[in-house]
């Protein structure tokens, strides 16, 4: 199965938004004698990267709504915000304008980013490969224990939102299990590598309140190779 999960487009949720800057709009008036902002193209809605009648235990239902509704849509509304962006004049603008923008900016873009790896994290059962079980051993003591823990993290946040991130931190060259009370909350310079979606989208139509169950299913359907991969680039880089 291809991955449509670009590394440079990953590694942004660890903190390197700046790298693309702003994904859409055209040139913009600017105060005089100030350059025009660069015409940049929109953000790219990325196809489904599974299955959805292939997931063992998440109904097609469930997953072409998440698709469909929070991915597409964060997409969809990133690029609107971009818009208005690249036509805002920052100078003349109060605080309070450019403070939600571009909040609304950064939840719009991790959820575009924590979304995409989500889905193509999905898959058939399978394991870690060797190097990815090596740095978990090494990190967590075992697999199993890191398995206990991330999925105790998914507990914790059910009924609420969030996400639960495995991330690979370039500054400790290390694993780390990450919290998130939202798409905004990542490990700074962190590269995610497996992202368990918290928020009731996820799971509620599958399983109603019943979050522990939707856990259980997601650490049985993840799709390894992809997080391998993101593995051996993040801690290569
Ligand atoms: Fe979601």
């Amino acid at each position: 199965m291809t991955n449509p999960i670009e590394r440079r487009e990953l590694f942004l949720a660890g903190g390197s938004l700046a790298a693309v800057g702003l994904g859409a709009g055209s040139a913009a008036e600017t105060p005089a004698g100030n350059p025009p902002t660069p015409k940049l193209p929109p953000y790219a809605i990325k196809p489904l990267p599974l299955d959805p009648q292939k997931i063992s235990g998440m109904s097609e239902r469930i997953l072409i709504s998440h698709y469909e509704n929070n991915y597409v849509g964060a997409v969809k509304r990133l690029n609107s915000i971009a818009d208005q962006l690249a036509t805002m004049d920052y100078e003349k603008t109060p605080g309070f304008v450019i403070n939600g923008l571009k909040r609304e900016e950064l939840i719009a873009t991790n959820s575009m980013i924590l979304h995409e790896l989500f889905f193509a994290g999905l898959g058939d059962q399978s394991k870690p490969g060797p190097a990815l079980e090596a740095a978990m051993i090494r990190d967590f003591g075992s697999v199993e224990r890191w398995r206990a823990q991330f999925t105790a993290m998914g507990r914790a946040e059910g009924g609420g939102a969030g996400w639960v991130l495995l991330t690979y931190s370039p500054r400790d060259k290390r694993l780390v299990n990450a919290w998130a009370a939202d798409h905004t909350t990542t490990l700074a310079g962190g590269t995610p590598i497996v992202a368990m979606d918290m928020y009731e989208h996820a799971y509620q139509m599958d399983f109603g309140a019943k979050a522990g169950n939707y856990v259980d299913v997601f650490m049985k359907v993840i799709r390894w190779d992809n997080a391998d991969r993101l593995y051996d680039e993040a801690s290569r880089a």
